[in-house]
């Protein structure tokens, strides 16, 4: 029999990790987004390192070897000096992705919670809004224990990466109607449906999403709020390098995908419960005219809140 799936949502990267079978590491704004776009137009290696000293010795070793890295990343999101650009999803292009062999990233919350992720030795992929099915289908396909590790900031949970996770945890209980749900998961979910009828207006009120608007990345923010944009998902692997070993991100391929979970786009508010009196008195007629509707909405995906209606299960992953 399939064991049931569970979720658990670590809020920000310094917390403690649960046992999982996967993670999915997000960063909404900006390195998950960053990485998920460098894929999307075709980017071949990606190379996260936890500080701009440690990427440009790496960019310099991968140099040495003939390669040609794009060094990127920030530093309070500003570019670090030698680096050939920031952390804006929107500097990177199709010409670059084809013209350099891999990139080299450090960022100040995103690479460091993907190595933390490495370290537990389970399977690891970069997810954001704009990837957030296939990510969990990649999840999926790996595991029944998911856990969603939010880079979060300053070593605080952040609006937008809990807003992200909660969007991954609806998508699994459409899936999963009597997925057991961890606290810190319930909290990322309430955060989800409170924000994904105007998800823009909510993201742009995180607090890093104001200062990056601020210091003039508007544009970024509505860029990393369409779900479901692309179907690249990357996936950590640790290769050889020098004496040791170093982690690094590919596209997962397409066969290798996992199961196709349909679209995270925002949903309307689900019915009220229990309808209008004068509403409950229907003809067998409009019953069926509703049915119709039901089936083709694809209502059964609509978010239930699955764990309040389930009698059993574990009571949070170990
Ligand atoms: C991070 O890793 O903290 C971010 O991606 C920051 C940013 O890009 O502004």
């Amino acid at each position: 029999m399939a064991k049931p799936v569970e979720a658990d949502v670590v809020l920000s990267c310094n917390e403690h990790l649960p046992t999982v079978d996967v993670w999915l590491v997000i960063d909404v704004l900006r390195a998950t987004t960053v990485i998920v776009r460098w894929f999307e137009l075709g980017g071949r290696e990606l190379y996260p390192t936890d500080t701009p000293d440690a990427a440009r010795r790496l960019a310099h070793d991968l140099e040495q070897e003939g390669r040609n890295p794009l060094l990127m990343g920030e530093v309070n999101a500003i570019t670090p000096q030698g680096f050939d650009l920031g952390n804006s999803p929107l500097d990177l292009t199709k010409e670059l992705a084809a013209a350099r062999e891999c990139a080299v990233m450090a960022t100040t919350n995103g690479t460091k919670a993907l190595l933390r992720a490495a370290e537990t030795g389970v399977p690891v992929f970069a997810a954001c809004i704009r990837n957030a099915s296939s990510a969990l289908g990649c999840a999926l396909s790996r595991g029944s224990r998911i856990g969603l590790l939010c880079s979060g900031r300053k070593g605080r949970p952040s609006w937008d990466d809990t807003l992200c996770a909660g969007l991954l945890l609806s998508l699994l209980q459409r899936r999963h109607p009597g997925l057991r749900l961890a606290d810190s998961a319930r909290l990322a979910l309430l955060t989800w449906q409170s924000s994904r009828n105007d998800l823009q207006a909510s993201l742009a009120g995180a607090d890093h999403a104001v200062f990056l608007d601020r210091v003039g990345y508007r544009a970024d923010i509505a860029f990393a709020c369409i779900p479901d944009a692309v179907e690249a998902v990357p996936e950590l692997h640790e290769v050889p390098h020098g004496d040791g070993m170093r982690a690094v991100l590919r596209r997962v391929p397409p066969d290798a995908m996992g199961p196709r979970l349909g679209t995270a786009l925002p949903l309307p508010e689900p019915a009220p419960v229990g309808p209008p009196r004068t509403e409950r008195a229907q003809t067998a007629q409009n019953r069926f005219a509703s049915l119709l509707q039901y089936v083709k909405s694809d209502a059964d995906h609509l978010f239930l809140g699955g764990n309040r209606h389930k009698k059993s299960g574990r009571a949070r992953l170990r």
